[in-house]
């Protein structure tokens, strides 16, 4: 759109104090400011100004109908172990005909964690430090091996970690990855409202624009060409995880499978969860339809709510690991009236700028960051399946400098992970009662990715393998 017309269209919206200050800016300043324009639907603000704001009842969520969700137990937890043996098999039939490809959305910042840079590039493991993102590129290299196919993988980064995602992977040669089978693209940016619906400045030559959420992934993957590329190489599965998640199993053959034999369009892992007020959104069902429902939405009641075992009724808490039909994302990014991802609301503290353009900081929260939640497409597929999955081997999140769901916790977890595995080979590990060994070891993924290739690797070894302090298997 020629630039007259861009300031017309905002003009008509009624969002020309976007701008306001255009005449006192550098043509550079100009164009910067008519491109982040450029990136904005009005029609898509207007519409979320009438139902989000205008039209905004109590906030509460629709609790109408909601019943816990059905998911498949584990073999382990009541679950039947040939029915999950077979899914193994067929997800990694898929597997080795190359069917599958990786997504990691990274996009998010790190601020709870305190770490300034891309999330994905904080080091994790315990004896080489190494990062999120090294993990998840030695065991998806691991699975390319074991299934001889190169695996693609997608990572959506930010506007803001985009080239220092991209040069992290550069300068690490991305772990031994062929670059061309990782492909990196922004998600898209939704600009920040005031109460009034208008679309907010950061400074007199830049709107406040920030990431619009995991759920701008589906679009985010259309947008960029990346639906079209898997295409082009034959994969029609995608496997989504969050970058924060050191313990996930990237290539799950069970879940591809369970996924597929179902003809499900969007799979889910669950686990179940630790205790009533647990932080994790919860599988449910309503209306015929699979929804999540966060932590903070579902009534503390309904979160303690026991069956009559005792056992919790809402117990499915989300991971946020999905497995996605490649078409099914196409069909919700395109979009349209019946099949659209709703937006979130949050009021946030948004530095701007007054009238007169003066920076203003605020103390309060003066206005509206929209966000998409992935989780949210689950109403509009068909044949959703819930898996049950381990929480030790798969889930460990990285979200706090301290305490829950920190570096030190995760870090905790791997080793207790490791130590499962080497004693289950006959290691003879001491642990303490939490599994926890006394020597501090690792095992990189190119040895072992998950228990089977862990063993493979181990009895492989003809040498017996000793466990010191600071060793590391590879
Ligand atoms: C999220 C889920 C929660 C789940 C938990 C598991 C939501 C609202 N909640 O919580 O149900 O139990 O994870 O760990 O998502 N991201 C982007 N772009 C964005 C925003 C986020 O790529 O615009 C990515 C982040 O990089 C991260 C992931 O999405 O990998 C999760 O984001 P975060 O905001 O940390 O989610 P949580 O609130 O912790």
């Amino acid at each position: 759109m020629a630039e007259i017309e861009l300031i017309e269209a905002f003009r008509n919206a009624g969002q020309d104090q976007v701008f306001r200050f255009f005449d006192e800016l550098s043509p550079a300043e100009q164009a910067a400011l008519l491109a982040e324009a450029a990136e904005i639907d009005l029609a898509e603000v207007a519409r979320l100004k009438r139902e989000l704001i205008d039209a905004a009842g109590d906030g509460a969520v629709d609790l109408e109908g909601l019943e816990p969700a059905p998911y498949e137990s584990r073999p382990e937890s009541g679950g039947d172990a040939a029915v999950w043996a077979e899914a193994f098999k067929l997800g990694e039939k898929v597997l080795r005909a190359g069917r599958v490809g990786m997504f990691t959305v990274a996009g998010g910042q790190g601020t709870r964690l305190g770490f300034d840079g891309p999330k994905g590039t904080f080091p994790i493991t315990p004896v080489r430090s190494a990062t999120l993102f090294q993990v998840f590129a030695e065991k998806i290299a691991a699975a390319g091996k074991r299934y001889g196919r190169i695996l693609p993988w997608l990572i959506m980064t930010s506007h803001q970690n985009h080239a220092a995602t991209e040069s992290f992977f550069e300068e690490n040669n991305y772990w031994g990855l062929d670059p061309s089978q990782v492909r990196f693209f922004r998600q898209g940016r939704m600009p920040a409202l005031d109460e009034a619906g208008k679309i907010m400045l950061a400074s007199k030559g830049s709107i406040a624009m920030s990431p619009d959420g995991h759920g701008g992934s589906l679009r985010a993957l259309e947008r960029s060409g990346s639906l079209d590329w898997l295409e082009s190489l034959g994969v029609d599965t995608i496997s989504y995880f969050q970058v924060d998640n050191a313990l996930v199993r990237c290539v799950d053959p069970a879940f591809i499978g369970w996924h597929l034999d179902r003809q499900s369009e969007m799979s889910s892992k669950m686990v179940p969860k630790a205790y009533a007020g647990e932080k994790v959104g919860h599988f449910c069902r309503q209306r015929d339809r699979t929804v999540v429902v966060e932590y903070s939405d579902l009534p503390a009641a309904m979160q303690e709510e026991t069956d009559d075992a005792g056992a919790l009724r809402f117990i499915a808490g989300s991971i946020a690991i999905h497995v996605l039909d490649r078409e099914f994302v196409r069909r919700l990014a395109i979009g349209g009236a019946d099949v659209a991802l709703p937006f979130h609301l949050a009021r946030k503290k948004i530095p701007t700028i007054d009238s007169a353009g003066n920076p203003v900081k605020p103390t309060e929260p003066n206005g509206i960051k929209l966000e998409m939640f992935v989780f949210d497409a689950l109403p509009f597929a068909r044949n959703p399946v819930i898996i049950e999955t381990p929480r030790q081997d798969d889930f460990s999140p990285v979200k706090n400098a301290e305490g829950v769901d920190s570096p030190a916790t995760c870090q905790a977890d791997l080793l207790r992970q490791y130590a499962r595995w080497a004693n289950a080979e006959g290691a003879a590990l001491n642990l303490d009662e939490s599994g926890l060994p006394s020597v501090t070891f690792e095992v990189a993924p190119s040895f072992g990715y998950d228990e089977p290739s862990f063993a493979d690797s181990w009895r492989g070894r003809a040498a017996p393998i000793s466990l010191e302090d600071q060793t590391v298997l590879s």
